[in-house]
């Protein structure tokens, strides 16, 4: 049988590394997938580059849609990444009949809805194992092997870049601006790091995980989204102190409401810093590297982890598509794993809660003067609230800003669970108080059991 052809629209860190892979591990792979597969032509807008990295048996173009027309092509690899020209070229692609596979996350989360129809209509496949935590096969254990299963919630570091910086600014002590200034420098972060230090990457990633999870569209519009940018060391500290480790986290989670208290069912679905147990595997994630926690109701509690990023390891990923769409592609379209876990017309249409819905644990830092009562008016506040309080620690705060008329101290409070809708207005209330004398640092916690 002759080998499958692959065009690659775009030949870059991770498009070379798949060539490379490919080449190397040619034998083993037609092995398991039945047939050679080969890359047999390259758009790339730097031709002389990617002719280098090809070799004269490639062909190699400019232009992607010479790659798209091209009737020997099976299927094509869309490496360019973001939503502008990668979104009409997987379209067109879909439209001449090509298997699409790709690592762009973004382009997903927000037009997966329409891409994948236009892929079902077509009868061909969308793969995208590389655009979530890089080399680690979470789409292929979320909608194969754990298929089985009633997802209950899943947990991920799936941002590698943030959690450099979190490691680091634990290990070292230092603030957030410093830590980042030196990923940039050692290349962990891109010269415009907005998409992974706001927590949009990990959301795009959680969004595409929420989906297969619980047979819903791809909503990144509902997700909430909050990056690691306002982290202070102190409140890394803070936190090692009372047993935790702060992470950034993508979460979703199936929510079973309660009648009774008006709450409706739904999933959520967030990206923010959190406080986890120390004690969690999951906490123990350091560098760069990828972690996700994946709770079903047969098995249990699963972990994956991983290298989220780089050339071979996103490669490994796009390559296990080329082989499953090589071994699928006779088969009958109604037969074959479905995008999104689910059958397309068997999709829920639960909501996505809004974070005020959201129910979880707190910590809290509030820089006050002090002085007689302070404490008691803050706990106070929450009493009334009817937020439970788990713990209380109060340091003497380390920058005390120089010349400052009063003592400070920093309270920290670990709640217990709440609806942050309740947390919000009790954070108004403290904030309003003329003790409090700062901003209040407010970070979620979850206890992953
Ligand atoms: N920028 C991402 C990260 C890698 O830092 O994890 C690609 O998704």
């Amino acid at each position: 049988m002759k080998p499958v052809q692959v065009g690659l629209l775009g030949i870059g860190v991770v498009g070379s590394g798949t060539f490379n892979v490919l080449a190397r591990n040619q034998q083993e792979i037609k092995r398991r997938a039945g047939r050679g597969i080969e890359i047999t032509m390259v758009a790339d807008l730097n031709v002389e580059r990617a002719r280098s990295l090809v070799g004269p048996d490639v062909q190699v173009v400019n232009d992607a849609r010479a790659v798209i027309a091209n009737p020997d092509i099976d299927i094509v690899i869309e490496l360019i990444g973001g939503y502008g020209i990668a979104k009409t070229l997987v379209l067109e692609a879909i439209a001449a009949g090509k298997h699409v596979v790709t690592a762009n996350k973004a382009l997903l989360a927000v037009h997966g809805t329409e891409i994948f129809a236009a892929a079902s209509a077509k009868g061909v496949m969308v793969a995208f194992e590389a655009a979530v935590a890089g080399g680690i096969p979470i789409i292929k254990a979320l909608r194969e092997g754990l298929t089985a299963n009633r997802i209950q919630w899943i947990a991920g570091i799936i941002n590698g870049t943030t959690n450099f910086i979190l490691s680091e600014m634990r290990d070292k002590g230092l603030d957030f601006d410093v830590v980042l200034k030196e990923a940039q420098r050692l290349g962990y972060a891109e010269a415009d790091p907005t998409f992974d230090i706001e927590g949009v990457d990990a959301a795009h990633k959680a969004t595409l995980m929420s989906a297969i999870a619980f047979g819903v569209p791809v909503q990144f519009d509902k997700a909430y989204i909050e990056g690691i940018t306002k982290l202070g060391a102190a409140d890394i500290k803070y936190a090692e102190q009372l047993g935790y480790r702060i992470k950034l986290l993508g979460i979703t989670k199936r929510r079973q409401g309660d009648a009774t208290k008006g709450q409706p069912d739904g999933i959520e679905l967030r990206v923010h810093p959190c406080l986890i147990p120390v004690k969690r595997l999951i906490a123990n994630v350091e560098g760069a590297m990828n972690a996700v926690v994946v709770q079903g109701d047969a098995v249990g509690t699963t972990l994956y982890y991983g290298k989220g990023a780089g050339s071979e390891p996103t490669a490994s990923a796009v390559i296990a598509d080329l082989v499953d769409i090589t071994r699928l592609q006779s088969a009958d379209p109604l037969h074959r794993v479905p995008h999104l876990a689910f059958q397309p017309n068997a999709m829920s249409d639960i909501k996505v809660l809004p974070m005020g819905e959201v129910v979880t644990s707190y910590y809290l830092r509030l820089r006050v003067a002090d002085e007689t009562g302070v404490l008691a008016r803050v706990t106070g506040i929450l009493a009334e609230a009817g937020i439970s309080i788990d713990a209380v620690l109060q340091r003497e705060a380390d920058e005390v800003s120089a010349g400052a008329k009063v003592a400070q101290t920093d309270v920290i409070i670990l709640t217990h669970d709440c609806q942050e809708a309740k947390m919000n207005t009790a954070i108004a209330q403290m904030q309003a108080l003329p003790s409090v004398l700062q901003p209040i640092t407010r970070i979620r916690k979850e206890e992953l059991a």
